[in-house]
């Protein structure tokens, strides 16, 4: 049956009892209003740990905007209520106060990273995410943790994270989940009305023209020009970045190379609320 935990005393004494059982455990941590991609992550952890929990708080820390973290959805019931029906055996809902027992004077900067995308888009969003991340796996000190792709530039953000610090994890990134009409599932979709919602899913439309370009032999420049030119010609987007870069480092890459793993990746803007998805190619 699933527990719900408030207590971070409590969440360590729970995955304590479980280790000294042996048991491995896996570590799904969210931001709550769970969708099917959430409920992804928390079925592959039960494929491959004993134990999964999950963690859902709205990380203050990690928004840049206050208005964006007010507006941000809370489903507190529903999530339980979901999480119950799934594999996950305890989930962990902390007040901010309880996460954060002071204010953290130590400030987390990771290079280059955040210098790009997501970084230079959203300042002091990545310090937040390394916070909560390193406590989350502090306190629950989980064999594994999963994240989705949808959040690339987190979970690169994450895996340097987990490697400066020797964290003992090991960091899965699970497929990003998309409804019929292509949107990449998020949160933040509960935001969006029916057309909103049609309008965005523009957005993976965007990336795949963009793919097919450049599958097909074209040059980035190329793929790019088009991909901006069909989202302009759409109402009500507004696009931030829409970049083409190396699947590993997130870096620009001069030439496109056989064998080489790329991602589009983009931001936008659809009433107000910011969305981001992304797309992974081989060539
Ligand atoms: O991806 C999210 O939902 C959040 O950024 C995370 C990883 C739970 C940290 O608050």
């Amino acid at each position: 049956m699933l527990k719900v935990i408030r207590k971070k005393s409590d969440l360590k004494e729970a995955v304590g009892s479980f280790k000294q059982k042996g048991k491995t455990i896996g570590l799904v941590p969210t931001m709550g209003a769970l969708h099917s991609g959430h409920l992804s992550l928390v079925e592959l952890s039960h494929s491959q740990y004993d134990v999964t929990v999950v963690s859902i708080f709205v990380n203050p820390t990690q928004f840049n905007n206050k208005e964006d973290l007010d507006k941000y959805p809370r489903s507190e019931e529903s999530d339980i209520n979901l999480l119950s029906k799934t594999s996950c055996d305890l989930v962990f809902i902390p007040s901010a106060d309880e996460m954060y027992a002071s204010t953290p004077l130590i400030k987390l900067d990771f290079g280059y990273l955040e210098n790009i995308m997501e970084g230079k888009f959203r300042p002091g969003h990545f310090n937040g995410v390394g916070l909560v991340v390193a406590k989350l796996l502090g306190l629950t000190e989980p064999n594994g943790a999963f994240f989705g792709q949808k959040d690339i530039q987190q979970f690169r953000v994450i895996s340097a994270l987990v490697k400066d610090l020797d964290i003992p994890v090991k960091l899965h990134m699970a497929p990003i989940v998309r409804e019929m009409s292509g949107l990449a599932m998020s949160s933040r979709n509960e935001r969006l009305n029916d057309e909103q919602k049609s309008t965005a899913s523009n957005l993976f439309k965007s990336l795949q023209i963009a793919a097919k370009l450049i599958t097909s032999g074209n040059s980035l420049e190329k793929a790019k020009k088009e991909a901006f030119e069909f989202l302009g010609q759409l109402k009500n987007i507004e696009l931030e970045y829409f970049e083409i870069v190396d699947f590993e480092t997130l870096q620009n890459i001069p030439s496109v190379n056989k064998g080489e793993q790329l991602v589009l990746c983009l931001a936008a803007h659809i009433g107000g609320i910011r969305l981001i998805d992304n797309i992974v190619i081989e060539l």
